[in-house]
């Protein structure tokens, strides 16, 4: 099938095969290092440790001005409204709290890895990272909305769970559009058909790559599994973020024509499978008002940390 596919797009079938070590080539690729800076993975450690106090997290996140810069930003933006301006870092993380910062750090390595991109085309480049911000949003909104007790892994593996699409985007454009044309369709034929065509899928690269990048396990078994939660038991993370992911895809390019219908979704309908009728029906009702609500935070998200 694979030749076939090649075949009709006039180009030969090698040429639209991933490496054999693709993530290798990746690790080469982004050469200014994974997913995280050291800064980065610094800050998140610390952020992730009851113990630490804002000084602690600040004497890290100084030493980078351009994470710095953003943090503040943010802290100052829309998002928070502070009643006066917030000046200095140390504030600004105080004001956000040590889970809105961890969640900020990811969102900016995102930022930072699809602005240092070699994506010729800007389209695909909007495409993926509203994609990534509407999910990240959508899963937040679902972790509160059921009470799933998540602190920030919602928003951050909701932000990550499509990074294979990226990766290989910026890798190679022309194997990128060969394999994905970005409708966000029927995605679990998506991944069947990148199989076919580069002997591996989004899932696989996101995943194997996040994990060389030393993010937690759970990141990784999100990316990996995010399109077939079902397929073997996995925490209920998994099957949030494949519920986001579904939602998000109507919303591509932060259009929605108010169409869709969550009752389509089989991941939300597991997560709230163990409600009564009736809840099940006002959860419902709340998830489409939470998708309406998702495009404007989405843009507000993306002027916040991509200006
Ligand atoms: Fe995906
Ligand atoms: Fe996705």
């Amino acid at each position: 099938m694979a030749n076939l596919e090649a075949d009709v797009l006039g180009i030969c079938p090698q040429d639209y095969h991933l490496p054999n070590d693709i993530v290798d080539h990746l690790l080469c690729h982004f050469s200014d290092g994974p997913l995280l800076s050291d800064v980065a993975a610094k800050a998140i450690v610390i952020a992730e440790n009851p113990t630490s106090s804002v000084r602690d997290i600040t004497l890290v996140i100084e030493s980078d001005p351009s994470l710095a810069m953003r943090i503040l930003r943010i802290a100052n933006s829309v998002l928070y409204s502070p009643a006066t301006p917030i000046l200095s870092l140390e504030n600004a993380i105080a004001r956000i709290g040590f889970r809105e910062c961890t969640s900020i750090i990811y969102a900016s390595c995102i930022a930072r890895m699809l602005e240092k991109s070699t994506l010729a085309d800007e389209w695909t480049r909007t495409v993926l990272r509203d994609h990534a911000f509407s999910t990240a949003i959508l899963s937040r909104h679902l972790n509160e909305l059921l009470s799933l007790g998540y602190q920030g892994e919602d928003f951050t593996c909701g932000l990550l769970h499509d990074l294979g699409r990226i990766l290989i985007a910026s890798y190679s454009p022309s194997i990128f559009q060969a394999g994905d044309d970005l409708t966000f369709g029927d995605e679990s034929m998506q991944v069947t058909h990148e199989d076919r065509l580069w002997g591996s899928n989004h899932c696989e690269v996101g995943a194997v790559f996040v994990a060389r990048s030393g993010l937690p396990a759970a990141a990784v078994d999100v990316i990996r599994h995010h399109h077939a939660p079902a397929e073997e038991p996995h925490p209920p993370l998994v099957t949030l973020v494949a519920a986001a992911d579904h939602a998000a895809n109507s919303l591509v390019c932060r259009t929605y024509t108010g169409t869709y219908d969550p009752s389509t979704n089989e991941y939300f309908s597991e997560l709230i499978s163990h409600r009564s009728p009736a809840e099940r029906a006002t959860l419902l009702e709340q998830f489409i008002e939470l998708i309406g609500q998702t495009n404007d935070a989405t843009s507000q998200m993306i002027a916040a940390f991509c200006s």
